[in-house]
């Protein structure tokens, strides 16, 4: 699938002054993947202690894809997600998400892009622990500054979403660490994300609860279309995506497309 290119003007706040530049309609007319690294590199630190932790990586991923990213510990999984996130920026490469050039963005404009496109499910489920998961899910939301009635409907629409009906005024501590990555999944869509990248979604469950989040995963790829990367260490998990990509020392070691479609009801309920 091909992505529909983004301008610049788009993350501005003012309405578009000017439309796609020479580069973003090329990369139309070339069909343009969601998000496309060139060389990127990323190096931590400085002088002595300086670490380089991605070493050139180049990475086409298609709208609608859903991409596992797997290697060993150390292999540069979280800090290639982080970039692709806009939590972090690379120290040279190209990163274009939908054909627009985030590294000529400014800190507000990728701020922008992040809100408006990118949902994020971090490795450990990052809750604010003394607040319901209603208000972790709204959380991004009032980033946005939309309105309270709009944020506790959209809210609680992405709870349903994600099996949660019921449970939108209990704490994390009250919650089953299913049920937490539950919540970090719906505070990760309740923006209608394009692209949902996921680190270690179920790093921290049993095998039943990793297959539900995965069943999860595979539902929101194929029934709203969103675009998933996610980090996996486990083969078993890895096998639900379409897509293998493996990370070696800091570059891509290997990317391949698996030949099965996803195991949708794999592991419910009834084994
Ligand atoms: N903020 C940082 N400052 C310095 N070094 C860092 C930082 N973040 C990561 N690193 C280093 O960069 C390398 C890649 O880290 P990264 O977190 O991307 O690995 P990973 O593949 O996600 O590993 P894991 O499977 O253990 O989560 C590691 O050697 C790590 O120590
Ligand atoms: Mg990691």
């Amino acid at each position: 699938m091909t992505a529909t290119v983004l301008s610049r003007s788009a993350l501005d706040g003012a309405p578009p002054a000017r439309g796609m530049d020479d580069a973003d309609a090329a990369a139309v007319a070339q069909g343009t993947p969601i998000i496309r690294l060139r060389g990127v590199t990323k190096v931590y630190g400085q002088g002595q202690a300086a670490f380089q932790a991605l070493k050139g990586v180049d990475l086409d991923i298609d709208s609608g894809d859903f991409v596992a990213v797997m290697g060993p510990s150390g292999s540069g999984k979280s800090t290639v997600m982080n970039l692709l996130g806009c939590l972090d920026t690379p120290t040279s490469g190209e990163y274009r998400f939908r054909g627009l050039h985030v590294e000529r963005l400014s800190r507000d404009q990728r701020a922008r892009l992040r809100r408006q496109y990118l949902g994020f499910v971090f490795q450990g489920f990052n809750l604010l622990a003394r607040t319901s998961a209603q208000e972790n899910v709204e959380l991004p939301l009032l980033y946005r500054g939309q309105r309270t009635a709009e944020r506790h409907r959209a809210a609680r629409e992405a709870l349903a979403s994600v099996g949660l009906a019921g449970w939108e005024h209990h704490t994390p501590a009250e919650l089953s660490g299913g049920q937490q990555q539950r919540v970090a999944i719906a505070r990760a869509l309740v923006t209608s994300p394009a692209v949902l990248l996921a680190d270690e979604p179920t790093g921290n469950l049993d095998t039943q609860r990793s297959r539900e989040i995965m069943d999860l995963l595979c539902t929101l790829n194929r029934e709203r279309g969103i675009t998933v990367l996610m980090v996996t260490h486990e083969s078993d998990m890895a096998a639900y995506a379409k897509r293998v990509v493996h990370f070696v020392d800091g570059r891509v070691d290997s990317d391949w497309r698996q030949n099965s479609a996803p195991r949708i009801d794999a592991g419910r309920g009834d084994t």
